[in-house]
């Protein structure tokens, strides 16, 4: 089995995956919360094509050093180049090819990209047989509930992949027309869970161990992934993990969340360089300071807006200082602090 993943869905019955999240889910985020406990994380997606021809940002999307299993997503829709990516991720140590046909943003759509691979359910088989056959580590595919109300194709396209050989495949419960509003309809991912065999993952506006169990149970899936609620929150997803497992996870205390945030703030630097990584982290920086609470608006302003990234790094860390260490001005000791 290539690098033990996914081939016999052991490790996704009751997993909880952190989602892609173009921009958000970087090399930094997916270590913090893989190394809590998240069951895997999916890189963003990566242009197949850019990544094939060695762009310098489609290969840092598809960094992942120190994250195992390595979930590479791959977007396009040309099966060469799909299959080129592929195999240079597997080449890179990729443990899990991705593909993306959930995406619904107009840049990707109108490329025929994404969720339009939904629209027509034979390029999207060749595609995926394309991405099937270029390597040997397991590949598992994105998708929404189909494009719109009238063509709900989830069930049918899982099926395709599934006869293909995919390992597993991620339902966001929402059709592509619904972009992002409205909820997630969990009991509309039941059809594609009962269409295959393979493990199948429900996704959309889990926001914690509750929804994680009320969308399992809608659903019948077999595992859940997060993303909007895990940013600013990396540990949500190890946290839900263990809660499907009936295990407890302490919640890191305010000093640790700190120490987190600290870790992937200076690993954005270090990635980035220090010009783009402030600006790359100014929204897991508003994340954790709105998680946190402890910013004034004023300081909330400057710390999403700084250029200066000693000023980014001590404002972030006082938003997670309790008023009594702040009055001190040093850091609460971790009792006395609110997890
Ligand atoms: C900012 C943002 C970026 C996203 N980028 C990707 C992506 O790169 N690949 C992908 O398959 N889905 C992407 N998605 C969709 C998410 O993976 C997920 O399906 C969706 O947000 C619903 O889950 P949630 O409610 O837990 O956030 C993105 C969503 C958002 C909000």
């Amino acid at each position: 089995m290539p690098r033990g993943f996914l081939s016999a869905g052991a490790l996704l019955a009751r997993g909880a995956l952190l989602a892609p999240l173009s921009g958000v889910t970087d090399l930094h985020m997916r270590r913090i919360a893989r190394r809590l406990g998240a069951t895997a994380t999916v890189s963003e997606m990566v242009a197949a094509e850019d990544f094939a021809r060695g762009t310098e940002e489609a290969r840092l999307r598809a960094e992942g050093e120190g994250v195992l299993p390595h979930v590479v997503q791959l977007a396009g829709c040309d099966p060469h180049w799909m299959a080129e990516g592929a195999r240079l991720a597997e080449a890179n140590g990729a443990d899990v090819i991705d593909v993306n046909m959930g995406c619904p943003a107009k840049a990707v759509t109108g490329g025929q990209a994404g969720s339009a691979l939904m629209r027509d359910l034979d390029h999207a088989e060749r595609l995926l047989a394309a991405v099937r056959g270029a390597v040997a580590v397991p590949v598992t595919v994105k998708m929404r509930l189909g494009w719109d109300d009238a063509t709900r194709n989830a069930p049918d396209l899982a099926r395709r992949a599934e006869r293909l050989g995919y390992a597993a495949v991620t339902v966001h419960g929402r059709t592509r027309q619904q972009f992002y509003t409205g909820r997630a309809d969990w009991a509309a991912i039941r059809a594609v869970a009962q269409a295959v065999a393979i493990p199948v993952v429900a996704n959309g506006d889990i926001a914690g161990l509750d929804d994680a169990r009320a969308c399992l149970a809608a659903s019948g899936a077999d595992a859940v992934m997060i993303g909007r609620a895990a940013v600013g929150r990396p540990w949500l997803v190890a946290a839900v993990a263990a809660g499907l497992s009936n295990e407890t996870v302490a919640e890191p205390d305010a000093a640790a969340k700190a120490d987190l945030a600290a870790e992937h703030y200076e690993g954005l630097l270090a990635l980035y360089g220090a010009r783009m990584g402030v600006r790359h982290a100014r929204k897991h920086l508003a994340a954790y300071a709105d998680h946190a609470g402890g910013l004034d608006r004023d300081e909330r302003t400057r710390l999403v807006t700084t250029t200066d990234p000693d000023e980014a790094a001590r404002l972030l860390r006082r938003a997670f200082e309790t008023p009594a260490a702040r009055s001190a001005g040093q850091a609460a000791r971790p009792e006395t602090q609110a997890a």
